[in-house]
């Protein structure tokens, strides 16, 4: 036995992956070379972003070359090594391609020491990538206080059932939205959340009402579907939404914000509403800094002056054409003398 079968990217899929799209193929097996191993992968993540690693976009990986083998995240055993820091026997997480078999390198691979009492696969899911994503998540971007109210979407998916179990446990009043009966049953039978919404047969405005009863405090959003439109609308004031992915979006489809919002995911970046009412505290610093750039002639800035209270419905109008150049201000009286 010393052949290998992979799966291979053939065509880029438009929308759903089927058959045409990848091909399963068998290949002589590698060989290890000096320092490498020859890994026998175990399990196989499959992901909804390895759908989003087919597009010809890069993502917040590389897009997946067509015909090569199609990336994977694995868990694998040591079959051969010849590096005395790998024995054979050895467990270890890589990026093992969809694969039966790769070599690779120390540096490219993170060995594992399972506890007897867990189950292998864990170490390539709630321990792993999902487990950290639950956690980062919910403590580095939604960063909650106990009490708050907190919805979770796609709420029993591998991420969404971590963040409901950690929100719970930090006292949060955790409301998750999931496809199904049986997956909201199971996440508060045996997962001990609050409230769920089952999203395919309830009517998830009225049930958000009547669950969030003060508003919603933090969205853990991994779908981006118009479920998210339903949550934004009943926000209360600073709010955080961790934006974890748009599932709802990978095969194309999703709300028409979705393919723009998952860019925030993939480049980790940050869109924040704020209001000036907020920072009134540094107002007279702020425009002391301000009128000295003006008087060192550093800042330009344009006033656009309309004369009489008349000129109301003209300057509005004005705004909202693109006619004024700079503020839009009236002249009511003259600025000496009466
Ligand atoms: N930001 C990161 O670094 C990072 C890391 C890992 C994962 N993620 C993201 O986390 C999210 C969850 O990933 P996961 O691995 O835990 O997957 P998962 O939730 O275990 O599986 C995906 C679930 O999404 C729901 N779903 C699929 N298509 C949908 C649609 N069109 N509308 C509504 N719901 C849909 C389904 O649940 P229902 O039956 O409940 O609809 C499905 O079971 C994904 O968006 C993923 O990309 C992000």
């Amino acid at each position: 036995m010393t052949h290998n079968r992979q799966w291979i990217l053939r065509q880029r899929p438009l929308g759903a992956v089927t058959e045409q799209h990848l091909q399963l193929r068998s290949v002589q097996r590698a060989i290890p070379a000096a320092g490498e191993v020859l890994v026998r992968n175990i399990y196989l993540l499959v992901p909804p972003a390895m759908r989003l690693w087919m597009n010809p976009q890069d993502s917040y990986v590389p897009a997946q070359p067509l015909g090569e083998t199609m990336m994977g995240i694995t868990l694998g055993i040591v079959e051969a090594s010849n590096d005395l820091a790998l024995p054979v026997g050895t467990y270890v997480n890589g990026m093992g391609g969809c694969q039966e078999w790769f070599t690779a390198t120390a540096a490219q691979l993170m060995p594992l020491a399972p506890h007897p009492q867990v189950p292998l696969a864990a170490y390539r899911s709630v321990l792993d990538v999902q487990g950290l994503t639950a956690w980062a998540g919910l403590h580095e971007v939604c960063q909650p206080q106990p009490g708050q109210t907190l919805v979770v979407t796609a709420a029993a998916g591998s991420v969404g059932s971590l963040v409901c179990q950690l929100g719970t446990q930090l006292g949060l009043h955790v409301v998750g939205i999931a496809g199904g009966a049986d997956k909201c049953r199971w996440l508060r039978d045996e997962c001990g959340i609050a409230a769920t919404i089952d999203y395919k047969a309830e009517d998830v405005g009225a049930r958000l009402d009547a669950l969030c009863p003060n508003g919603i405090d933090r969205v853990f959003e991994n779908v981006g579907g118009p479920v998210l439109d339903l949550l934004l609308e009943r926000i209360n004031d600073r709010a955080r939404i961790a934006l974890c992915g748009m599932v709802a979006s990978y095969n194309g489809g999703g709300t028409q914000s979705a393919g723009a919002l998952m860019r925030l995911v993939t480049k980790a970046a940050r869109m924040e509403g704020f209001l000036v009412r907020d920072h009134f505290h540094r107002y007279a610093e702020v425009a002391a800094k301000l009128q000295a750039l003006v008087l060192e002639d550093k800042l330009k800035y344009r006033i656009d002056i309309l004369d009489g209270l008349a000129q109301l419905p003209v300057a509005l109008d004005n705004l909202f054409h693109g006619r004024n150049l700079g503020v839009q201000l009236l002249r009511l009286s003259p600025e000496r003398g009466a």
